[in-house]
């Protein structure tokens, strides 16, 4: 998953540079008579564009960043001019490697659930409000009692109401700015945003659509029964596609912006899950990801749509046609150490800077320093509230069971094992959903570190198994033009010529053994909480 402190996962960073220049793989002897693909992934924090040939190798990869907009606590939002500058500034800077000519077919992906509304003249009427966006509390409510209750509600959209889902932005929007709502006349998604400028397409894939909680996801069509509750016109929504279907071409003004050719076919793309996945070789059932970026999500493919009647995990259709996937996401992971990092690890920071490595190195010497179960300290990890398994934004982090022997070693490997716990918390939802988890795979800047690798696997107690791709969303919409445009028969296709499997940590047994105990008072934790969760955060809103 795309994730980061807004955006791209804190280990990434590092590697990735502030709008740093093209990178080039080691096979960039671009030459005429080779072709390409473009990807995008228009993330929180950044876009990245990759340049991959037709056998899916990296040839070139740029990002640039932008800011993110905070006008109220618990909100975010962002100027989608400002994706538009950075497709534009990666396109030319990847292109720079290639005759633009050679270029077959554009995919994107991008941060899920964003709203972008336009009027009658396509303008843009106010900032998109984002996925991790808090406001919508009271709209979840209103979405929830107007389509019959939440398994009513589920039964329609195989999900719940969540603050960041689309719909209740809609309706936020439609209560509290109706000067901007009666001039909407589209909402777009980001990476859609972006097609429409590329192409003048109003069109999305099925796997951002699920996130907008309009879709019926097991029908693949925008619900009627929803529109009709919410009182929504079907004409604000654009259309939607399977992720590797053509939705339009480059238009004169999207081929100047992206330094290439008109005509060029863009396709439909995926969020930046459901991309991924492509680029990771989750397109087949068994096949699990776990992802510590700076959300955690735990990614399994689905052949016949699963969805958890009790809605703590998502159900979304998945980049291949006809398919599902399983998710559940974990708001603050490799964030719950970014947080530590930037609050208690000045000293490891310093250090890192001075001998020119990753500060996260520091950060996990320091946890390994720490016995297992870090002497009785427990994390949970919910800095910003959390989606799985509790869908609670009040809930709050904390270390639980701190004494005077405990140090920084303890509190950073309890921070590690909580976001551990808080993944199998996700990955014990699908298993008991009957969806197979044969495989498991570790993504994300998390995967990165061997010791974080290693606590994984005893945690989830099965074995993780690491990839060779790590470009993410980017990757994946690549592979999925390269499906568009005839360059593979197939997604699964696609993914099986580009990921290759490299390592495999397994479990150790006294490690899991030791952990499976932990693991249940862990979870014991929340509960013994939550009722205190929503009474501070009532005290906390009554004084504002
Ligand atoms: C998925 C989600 C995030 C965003 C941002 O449900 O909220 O993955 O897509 O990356």
């Amino acid at each position: 998953m795309k994730n980061s402190g807004m955006g791209v996962p804190p280990m990434e960073k590092a590697a990735q540079g502030q709008d740093g220049p093209a990178t080039h793989g080691q096979d960039a002897r671009a030459t005429a008579s080779r072709s390409y693909l473009l990807g995008f992934d228009i993330g929180t924090s950044a876009t990245k564009a990759l340049l991959i040939d037709e056998r899916g190798r990296v040839v070139a990869a740029a990002s640039a960043e932008y800011p993110g907009l905070v006008p109220h606590p618990a909100w975010s939002e962002q100027e989608p001019a400002h994706w538009l500058r950075a497709v534009s500034r990666t396109a030319k800077k990847v292109l720079a490697v290639a005759p633009a000519g050679a270029v077959r077919a554009v995919g994107l992906s991008g941060q899920m659930h964003g709203s972008v509304l336009l009027d009658k003249s396509n303008r843009v009427l106010r900032p998109a409000i984002l996925w991790n966006d808090q406001r919508t509390g009271e709209e979840c409510a209103e979405i929830t009692r107007r389509a019959g209750g939440r398994r009513k509600l589920i039964s329609l959209a195989a999900n719940p109401a969540l603050a960041g889902f689309t719909a209740p932005k809609i309706l936020w929007v439609r209560r509290h700015e109706p000067h901007v709502w009666e001039r909407t006349v589209k909402v777009l998604l980001p990476k859609d945003y972006v097609r429409f400028c590329l192409t003048g397409d109003f069109a999305t894939d099925l796997s951002d659509a699920s996130g907008t909680l309009l879709l019926d996801v097991r029908q693949r069509k925008w619900s009627a029964k929803l529109l009709a509750a919410l009182e929504l016109d079907k004409d604000l929504l654009p259309r939607c596609y399977e992720s590797p279907e053509v939705t339009g071409v480059l238009h004169a003004a999207g081929a100047k912006l992206l330094g290439l050719p008109a005509g060029t076919p863009v396709v439909a793309g995926g969020g930046d899950n459901a991309a991924g996945a492509v680029g990771n070789g989750i397109v087949r059932p068994g096949v699990v990801s776990t992802s510590l970026g700076t959300s955690g999500v735990v990614f399994a493919h689905a052949e016949e749509m699963a969805a958890d009647p009790l809605g703590r995990v998502h159900t979304f259709c998945a980049a291949v046609p006809g398919q599902w996937h399983v998710m559940g996401v974990v708001l603050s992971a490799g964030g719950s150490l970014q947080w530590f990092r930037n609050q208690l690890c000045g000293e490891e920071v310093a250090e890192a800077r001075r001998r020119g490595v990753d500060p996260y190195e520091l950060i996990t010497a320091l946890a390994a320093r720490s016995p297992l179960g870090s002497h009785g300290l427990y994390f949970l990890p919910y800095l910003t509230g959390e989606r799985t398994p509790h869908g609670d934004s009040d809930a709050r982090a904390c270390w639980i069971g701190l004494s005077n022997m405990h140090g920084r070693a303890e509190m950073a490997r309890a921070v590690m094992e909580g976001v551990t716990y808080a993944m199998r918390d996700c990955l014990e939802i699908i298993r008991g959903m009957g969806v197979p988890v044969r495989e498991i795979r570790a993504t994300g800047g998390g995967a990165r570190s061997r010791f974080w690798r290693q606590m994984q696997a005893d945690v989830y107690g099965q074995a993780v198994r690491t990839i060779n791709a790590a470009e993410g969303p980017a990757y994946g919409a690549a592979l999925l033009a390269g499906v568009g445009a005839g360059v593979w028969g197939s997604v699964p296709e696609a993914s099986d010529a580009a990921v290759r499997l490299r390592t495999a940590t397994r479990p150790e047994a006294q490690a899991r053994r030791a952990y499976e105990e932990r693991y249940r008072e862990y979870d014991r934790l929340y509960l013994a909480l939550k009722e205190s969760f929503a009474r501070l955060a009532a005290v906390e809103k009554k004084d504002k």
